[in-house]
């Protein structure tokens, strides 16, 4: 079956998400269709839903209701991703725009019922690991490899176990088959995707010798890095690996949720914070320097302002680089969502805004301190501004180059010379000008 039709393909969340789209775009192109920039231009129209909170879900339905709007003729109009399975068909007697609403282990139907324009919601959990299909990279010199899916923890504010369905790891040698073939068309990162790639486990190959495996495989210019871990599966063995190859990016996000031990037991996190703070300390020893970020709920149910406090305290202890701040969000379905306690939206606003400040300080802090030094850096392609080029560290940091005009995909060392925290500006030392 050979499609002649356009589509357009707009992405909402985590990387995961980017990714499912370019391995929807796979799905599509072998089939014929062809994608456009504009969905004005488009007879097909693909929205990939984020279901993580409620305002991501709020803003997915709400694309679709101003495209649905948009257009005379109108087009196809398509829901993927985690809200389309959280909700499945019933979406398409509120949403009269949406005529194909496809969970995340359904897309190789996606060919048939466009062209079929049925209007149908499908989701079904079929252990799918999309083996065999030609992502649509498009973020050249930067790749995402998936390498599990799923979750089985069932952290209790969290929806992902009920929309991603149960863990499952891809075989070793595919992944490592396509990291090498990304090393050779001269990919300089790749990142390892999974809802807890720390899970990963395929017959006897648990997550730190598929780690070995990818950096033995990738050559040292392939930057390598992976998301998401939890911490609680986060092993001495993955550490010394990362220690071990020069190319394994010396940075890690690892989702810490709070700082109190008794709001870690009712997320049902399955660690305290000794246990993280050891786990943090053990990096630092193997990994001097490493950039370490993390995601915290502010306001979960129950959270007393003392419990918030040692939140504050983690954030003031640890001096993460980074930190991914949120306010709890209920989520019909989970555990979370049935417990007492729950607190006011102020509340929950007003710590996450203290949280925001405290957090601030210390990223423009740690970014400063770079201010000076020398950094290798990759160079991923133009920013935004003119004249200017975009490169990323092995913290992943972003570094803007003025009058540089670079290949994507060249490394360089640079030296910082302002620092805002988010954004590094960078010069070239005089032994690398051009
Ligand atoms: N409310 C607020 N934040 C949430 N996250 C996941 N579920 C919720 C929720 N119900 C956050 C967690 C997770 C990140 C991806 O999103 O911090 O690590
Ligand atoms: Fe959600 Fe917890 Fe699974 Fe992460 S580990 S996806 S927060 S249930």
């Amino acid at each position: 079956m050979i499609s002649d039709m356009r589509y357009f393909i707009d992405v909402y969340g985590c990387q995961m998400n980017v990714h499912d789209a370019e391995i929807i775009e796979g799905i599509l192109r072998a089939e014929g269709f062809s994608p456009v920039d504009d969905p004005g231009d488009a007879q097909v129209i693909l929205l990939v839903s984020c279901a993580v909170r409620e305002h991501a879900e709020t803003r997915v339905l709400g694309r679709a209701a101003q495209l649905g709007g948009m257009f005379k003729e109108s087009p196809v109009m398509v829901l993927c991703g985690c809200v389309a399975q959280e909700h499945g068909a019933e979406l398409l007697e509120k949403h009269r725009e949406l005529d194909i609403v496809v969970g995340p282990d359904c897309y190789r139907e996606l060919p048939r019922l466009i062209t079929e324009r049925s209007r149908v919601g499908l989701t079904d959990f079929r252990n799918e690991d999309y083996e065999g299909i030609q992502a649509v990279r498009k973020e050249f010199p930067r790749a995402y490899v998936t390498v599990m899916r799923g979750c089985d923890n069932f952290c209790s504010y969290c929806i992902v176990p009920f929309v991603r369905g149960r863990e499952r790891s891809r075989p070793r040698d595919s992944i490592v088959a396509e990291v090498r073939r990304l090393s050779y068309l001269g990919y300089g990162e790749v990142t390892l995707l999974g809802q807890n790639v720390n899970s990963y486990r395929f017959g006897k190959i648990d997550f730190p010798a598929l780690l070995r495996d990818v950096a033995l495989a990738s050559g040292e210019r392939t930057w390598i890095r992976f998301v998401t871990s939890h911490p609680k599966d986060l092993v001495r063995e993955t550490v010394e690996v990362m220690a071990e190859h020069r190319n394994v990016c010396k940075q890690l996000h690892l989702p810490v949720q709070s700082g109190s031990d008794g709001i870690l037991q009712l997320m049902n996190r399955g660690y305290t914070v000794g246990e993280y703070l050891e786990k943090i300390r053990m990096l630092r020893e193997a990994m001097p320097g490493i950039v370490l970020s993390t995601d915290v709920i502010a306001g979960f149910p129950g959270e007393s302002e003392e419990d918030f406090g040692r939140t504050v305290e983690l954030l003031e202890e640890v001096r993460f680089d980074y930190a991914f701040l949120f306010k709890y969000s209920e989520r019909s379905g989970t555990a979370a969502s049935g417990l007492e306690g729950a607190l006011p939206e102020e509340v929950r606003l007003e710590r996450l805004n203290r949280l925001q400040e405290i957090q601030r300080r210390i990223t423009v802090e740690k970014s400063g301190m770079l201010v000076g030094r020398e950094l290798e850096v990759l160079v991923t392609g133009p920013a935004r501004r003119p004249g200017q080029q975009v490169c990323r560290t092995p913290g992943n940091r972003t570094v803007i180059l003025k009058g540089t005009d670079y290949a994507p995909g060249t490394f360089l060392n640079v030296r910082i010379e302002k620092a805002d925290g988010w954004t590094h500006f960078g010069s070239l030392p005089e032994s690398c000008e051009k």
